[in-house]
Parts: structure tokens; C-alpha cells; sequence
């Protein structure tokens, strides 16, 4: 997918997105964003296949207490997309990130 400075690119561009939207934003306002970027990036990593350790919290202890929507969810995807694309991936490098990251929507929905 082009290694750890597309992860790199893509979570830049991702809390840059985020930074932009206000409603996704309101989410993050109290948010450690040095620590979230590192985390993320550690993430995006294991999920594309390594190597890497993740060393931040599990999905559901990071996102519970927020209440996030469905409608939030899929806003904070659309940015992700964005993100992605503007980091060079292709169409089907995306959805290849997409398909392993739709599973954990259960984990974050309403918690
Ligand atoms: C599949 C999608 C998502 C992934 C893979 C993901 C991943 C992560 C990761 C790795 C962290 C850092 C964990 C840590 O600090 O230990 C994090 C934190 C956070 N995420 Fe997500 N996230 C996703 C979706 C969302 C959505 C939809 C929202 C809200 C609309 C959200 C809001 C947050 C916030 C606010 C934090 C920081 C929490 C804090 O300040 O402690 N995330 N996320």
C-alpha cells in the first residue's frame, strides 16, 4: 500500500480532515492528538498487514462514553476516504482498508 509513510500520510491528513468538520471535531476536543496520531498510525499498521504493535487501548474502551451515531460513523468514514485518497490509494486499496475496518463499527456504535 506504500508502507509506513502512506499510514503516516493518511492519519495526517485523516486529523486534518477531522479538524475541519465540525461535528466530527466535537468528538475530539479534548483528545491528546500527539497521542492519538501515534496510536492510529500503529493501527492503520496492523490492520494493512504489519509489521507493527498496536500499544493503545481496545476499540470499545477508547470509544465508549462518547455515544457516537451512526450518522457520525459513516461521516468519520467519508473522512477517511478522503484522507486515503489523498494519500495515493487507489480505489481498490481503499475499500481493501474499508473491508477490515467496517467490522469494528460494533465496537464504537452508541457506546
Ligand atoms: C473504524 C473506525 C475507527 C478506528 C479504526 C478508530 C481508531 C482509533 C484509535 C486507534 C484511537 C486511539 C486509541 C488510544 O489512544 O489508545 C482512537 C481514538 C479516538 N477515536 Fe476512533 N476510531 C474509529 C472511529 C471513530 C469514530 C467514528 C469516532 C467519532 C465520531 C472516533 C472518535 C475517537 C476519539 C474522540 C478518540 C480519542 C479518545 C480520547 O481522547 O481518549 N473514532 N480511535
Amino acid at each position: 500500500m506504500g508502507g509506513q509513510a502512506t499510514i503516516e500520510a493518511i492519519t495526517d491528513n485523516f486529523i486534518n480532515e477531522v479538524s475541519f468538520n465540525e461535528t466530527i471535531f466535537q468528538y475530539f476536543e479534548k483528545t491528546n492528538i500527539t497521542r492519538f496520531r501515534e496510536k492510529f498510525i500503529e493501527h492503520l499498521c496492523v490492520d494493512t498487514g504489519g509489521p507493527c504493535t498496536y500499544t493503545g487501548d481496545t476499540m470499545l474502551k477508547v470509544h465508549q462514553g462518547q455515544n457516537i451515531t451512526e450518522a457520525d460513523f459513516n461521516t468519520t468514514v467519508d473522512l477517511l476516504v478522503s484522507a486515503m485518497e489523498k494519500a495515493g490509494l487507489s480505489y481498490l486499496q481503499q475499500n481493501r482498508v474499508l473491508r477490515i475496518l467496517a467490522p469494528m463499527r460494533g465496537e464504537m456504535l452508541y457506546k
